[in-house]
């Protein structure tokens, strides 16, 4: 067996800590032959409930599962990574924005980053999930100046698989028919979920649908809104899918992307797009041996051009609204 691939998880004790650990440790993320290490950061508060989430990592006698650092300390959780997994962060209530979040989980970011830059190992690689995702990577990647910052991310594949599944069930196909879905910009309710270049199974997926009406007045803000569709119904935010989206990030960012497909990822911005620059942006990506290239070349609309540029203003808001954490 080769060597352990060393995780740092934040805000390991909370809820998409408990939907996450148990599955980095089965190997959903590295595959069934390799073993992962555990780095478990938390605030002090919550030290005795990571306790706990430990027990239970213990108990299940995860074969792959070769150690399990907890602590309190951001330098000790970063030391070593491969991979840092950046969740920790208050999550929003009901009738909020994520944006809302920036003055309270902002800060957070400017230490981890700081920790990561100097404990990390040499190869690490970031996401970023505690929202407001993208502004809050930013922050992480601007102090973190020794780290080359394409290692950094947010995530929008948990918007990328709930654009896939809303396709596939308007469509009545299983959601793995669908492919080259995008998600554009922030993770916010101006995110533009663009499915005018997926495709199901060899066909355009808009072909396949044939309801302009339904994609743009049904899917975009189901997509954008779902979010807080399930702090409605459930009382608190998305977790196991937040988790699974998590594990998908990683892992396709580990072993690539399909042939013939793309994921939606957000990376710093490459003006790609007339993206603005400067922010951390969601772009349809390929990966191939650990590095992320933007899809280039796809025809737009007006329509398109107008929402792609709406998501980047509120982007450059959030990066002038930080201004004073961007170091
Ligand atoms: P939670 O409140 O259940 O857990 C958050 C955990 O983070 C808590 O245990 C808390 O003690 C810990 N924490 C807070 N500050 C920390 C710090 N400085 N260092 C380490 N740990 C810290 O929340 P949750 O439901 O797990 O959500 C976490 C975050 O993920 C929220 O910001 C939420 O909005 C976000 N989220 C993002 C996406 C996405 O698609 N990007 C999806 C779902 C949730
Ligand atoms: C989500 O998209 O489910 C998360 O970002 C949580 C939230 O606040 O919507």
């Amino acid at each position: 067996m080769s060597a352990p691939i060393r995780v740092a998880v934040t805000g390991a004790a909370g809820n998409i800590g408990y939907a996450l650990l148990f599955r980095i440790a089965n190997g959903d993320l590295f595959g069934p032959d390799q073993p992962v290490a555990l780095n478990l950061l938390e605030i002090t508060p919550a030290m005795s409930a990571l306790e706990g989430v430990a027990m239970e990592l213990e108990d299940c006698a995860f074969p792959l599962l070769s150690d399990l650092v907890l602590t309190d300390d951001a330098n000790r959780g970063f030391r070593d990574a491969n991979w840092c997994m950046l969740v920790g962060a208050r999550p929003r209530g009901k009738g909020m924005l994520r944006k809302d979040l920036l003055q309270a989980n902002g800060p957070i970011f400017t230490g981890q980053g700081k920790a990561i830059n100097d404990n990390a190992a040499s190869d690490v690689r970031v996401v970023v999930v505690g929202n407001p995702a993208n502004t809050n990577c930013l922050i992480a990647m601007n102090h973190a100046p020794d780290v080359p910052n394409e290692r950094f991310s947010a995530m929008t594949r948990l918007d990328h698989n709930r654009a896939l599944g809303q396709v596939a069930n308007r469509a009545g196909v299983p959601v793995h028919a669908v492919s080259r879905m995008t998600i554009w910009g922030n993770h916010s309710a101006t995110q533009y979920p663009d499915a005018g270049h997926a495709r199901i199974g060899e066909q355009l997926a808009t072909e396949v649908i044939d309801d302009e009406v339904w994609l743009r007045e049904t899917f975009i803000p189901t997509v954008q809104e779902r979010g807080a569709a399930i702090i409605q119904a459930r009382g608190q935010s998305s977790a196991a899918s937040a988790a699974n989206a998590a594990i998908d990030h990683v892992s396709t960012w580990y072993h690539g992307t399909a042939e013939g497909d793309w994921t939606s990822m957000a990376i710093p911005s490459t003006g790609d797009y007339d993206t603005p620059a400067g922010v951390i942006f969601s772009y349809p990506v390929v990966i191939a041996d650990g590095s992320c290239q933007v899809v280039r070349g796809l025809s737009q609309s007006d329509f398109d051009r107008e929402r792609i540029a709406a998501t980047g203003k509120e982007l450059s808001e959030e990066r002038a609204a930080v201004a004073d954490l961007l170091g």
